[in-house]
């Protein structure tokens, strides 16, 4: 940790609004999907640009599961095609994927696609793109306290950096600023121990319109937080 805020190492995003978006326009919830899908490009080049080196992006909760089928199916359906879409475009420019969150109840050839694409991406260098599907931080915790105890690691062993290796973050800094769209200020089960001491950042401008202006604002607020981490 360093007192040095000029610019975040990790940005960390809720991208909520997609709905709201859609409804505004009086279009169904999925166009507003689509847009929100259709706006990750731009923010990823935008951060990667601007020299942050890791970026997870919140797109599918654990409870997001809840949600009428027709919307979960069409929110599975856009990212596999986003993968297929963006892969080759952040391969190229030179950013590595992650994924966080339960990958077993997704569709099998959707878990292939993000299986290929993190294979392919692994040796890149220039920026870190962590997608957070079907990811819960509840979910995340409570997964690591069972793999420690298969582990059998002794009691006295477990400290906070070896609870965070069990974690999907695993090897990856925490947030320094974590920014959540569409007005709510809440953090929704993301990344509930790794937020621990992030700048939080909470705007109303829904999640499809989230641009570079946006991003600009928020960086430039950002620059002027005064990060304590609980000394003087
Ligand atoms: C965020 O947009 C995307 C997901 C949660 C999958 P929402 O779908 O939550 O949009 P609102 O909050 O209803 O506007
Ligand atoms: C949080 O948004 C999850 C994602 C953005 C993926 P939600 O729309 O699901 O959150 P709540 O229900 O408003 O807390
Ligand atoms: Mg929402």
């Amino acid at each position: 940790m360093s007192g040095d805020n000029s610019l975040p190492c990790h940005v960390a995003i809720i991208m909520d609004g997609n709905g709201r978006w859609a409804k505004q326009r009086g279009l169904p919830r999925f166009e507003g999907h689509r847009a929100g899908a259709k706006n990750v490009r731009r923010v990823v080049k935008a951060f990667a640009d601007c020299g942050v080196k890791y970026l997870t992006l919140f797109a599918f909760s654990t409870e997001n599961w809840g949600r009428p089928q027709e919307e979960v199916t069409g929110l599975l359906h856009l990212l596999s095609q986003s993968i297929d879409e963006e892969t080759q475009h952040f391969h190229q420019d030179n950013i590595k994927l992650m994924h966080i969150g339960k990958p077993d109840r997704l569709p099998l050839e959707l878990r292939r696609k993000v299986e290929a694409a993190i294979a392919l991406t692994k040796d890149n260098s220039r920026m870190t793109l962590c997608l957070a599907f079907d990811y819960g931080s509840r979910a995340e915790i409570v997964n690591a306290v069972r793999r420690i105890k298969e582990d059998d690691v002794s009691t006295g062993d477990i400290d906070e950096v070896v609870f965070s290796s069990y974690l999907g973050t695993q090897g990856i800094p925490d947030p320094d600023l974590l920014i959540r769209t569409g007005g709510e200020m809440r953090l929704s089960n993301f990344l509930l121990w790794q937020a621990a001491y992030s700048e939080l950042y909470f705007t109303p401008v829904l999640w499809p319109d989230f641009g570079k202006k946006e991003i600009d604002k928020a960086l430039l607020d950002y620059r002027q937080r005064q990060r304590r981490f609980g000394s003087l």
